[in-house]
């Protein structure tokens, strides 16, 4: 994957990164999922979901945004959250049922890596504050499973912090000094990524970028993209 000099590393195991969220599940849905699913319900937003639309959410968590998904898509369509923490799973299934979407959406134990969605099945996905858990290789993976389960006009819709805007950030320079130094901190994960060289590396054509600052000072960037080659993508 070229143009991502730069990214952090990720040293820890993916297995030992989901062992975490799956032990702090609960403590995850109240507060930092929280805070993230604002500018998350704006990622669907721009994702223009339509009635009847498949949609999966990869790394789903504690399943925030679900219901504003599966809103978007009703009466017929339906949603799929996929995470590999069954506690993030059990959150997700209890905020479901409160919502009342039931329904039209169903939750499943799987691994990002190798997506338990059959080829060219879902007209959308969305990965939120997940891509930046991964290392390069995983990435890469993550992202051929896009590929693989989407139509051939679907869309991605990824939420991630974007290391485009470290310059302009004290929040995302000390996040990687925390990243580097702070022991630990690398099981839960995230770091920013250069997201637009990510996309495009793995053959996204990047239809949009609409940056976000959470809380006043967490940039993070809401990218839409098509598979590369799409009629309607710009590289088309
Ligand atoms: C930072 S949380 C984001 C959760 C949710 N998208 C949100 O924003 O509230 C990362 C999520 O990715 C999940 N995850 C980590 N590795 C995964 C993998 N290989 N496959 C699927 N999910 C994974 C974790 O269990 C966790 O729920």
């Amino acid at each position: 994957m070229s143009g991502v000099e730069g990214m952090l590393p990720v040293t820890v195991p993916n297995r030992r990164v989901r062992a975490t969220y799956d032990r702090v599940a609960g403590l995850y849905a109240h507060t930092i999922a929280r805070f993230e699913a604002p500018s998350q319900r704006r990622a669907v937003a721009e994702l223009d979901l339509s009635p009847g639309d498949t949609v999966v959410d990869i790394g789903c968590g504690p399943g925030r945004v679900l219901p504003a998904l599966a809103d978007r898509v009703r009466p017929t369509g339906e949603v799929l959250g996929v995470d590999a923490a069954p506690s993030m799973l059990a959150q997700a299934r209890r905020r479901a049922g409160r919502t009342g979407v039931t329904g039209r959406l169903s939750l499943t134990l799987g691994d990002a890596r190798r997506l338990p969605v059959a080829d060219g099945a879902v007209d959308a996905v969305c990965v939120f504050d997940v891509l930046d858990l991964f290392t390069r290789g995983d990435l890469e993976r993550v992202l051929d499973e896009c590929h693989r389960v989407l139509t051939p006009e679907g869309r991605l819709c990824v939420v991630t912090m974007d290391r485009a805007s470290i310059a302009d950030s004290t929040f995302l320079r000390a996040y990687e000094w925390a990243y580097r130094r702070v022991p630990r901190f690398e099981t839960v994960g995230c770091r920013p990524i250069p997201a637009t060289a990510v996309l495009q590396g793995a053959d996204f054509a990047v239809q949009s970028v609409t940056r976000l600052r959470r809380g006043g000072i967490w940039p993070v960037g809401v990218f839409v993209c098509t598979p590369a080659g799409a009629a309607d993508s710009p590289t088309g």
